[in-house]
């Protein structure tokens, strides 16, 4: 199936890390297409929460995986995660208290936080990993 915003250039080869990366594409699709709608299509506050927590998910996934090889760079790439967690969570009270003013700029920083998250965080511990000899495949 393919999923709205997932290209292949996003793939790092660890069937976990992709599959969650790929939950997170589908859930910002849902959460594009309910904005589109206006409110009239699934709730964007419960879409929000929902993709909080696949994200505080896979952060913790990625955070043991990383831990459990020593990946030099894990308190750098740790701390990119509580920044987004932090920016995550701002954007959903601010939509909360105000949902006609952010609904429209939501999509755009959560799509932009996404490919840098996986295309630049994501990218420097699976090259380390690959030159350890690891896979997750
Ligand atoms: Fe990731
Ligand atoms: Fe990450």
């Amino acid at each position: 199936m393919a999923i709205s915003g997932w290209h292949p250039r996003y793939s790092t080869g660890i069937k976990i890390i992709d599959e969650q990366h790929q939950e997170i594409f589908l859930t910002l699709a849902r959460l594009k297409a309910a904005v589109h709608m206006g409110g009239e299509g699934e709730d964007i506050g419960e879409l929000l929460a929902n993709f909080e927590r696949i994200t505080q998910l896979h952060f913790s996934t990625e955070e043991g995986f990383l831990g459990l090889h020593g990946y030099p760079d894990f308190e750098a790439h740790v701390l990119e995660h509580r920044t987004a967690q932090a920016n995550l969570k701002e954007i959903t009270e601010r939509f909360a208290s105000d949902p006609d003013a952010l609904a429209t700029t939501i999509v755009g920083f959560v799509h932009d936080w996404l490919r840098h998250h996986i295309c630049e965080g994501d990218f420097k511990y699976v090259q380390f990993l690959k030159a350890q000899g690891i896979s997750a495949t």
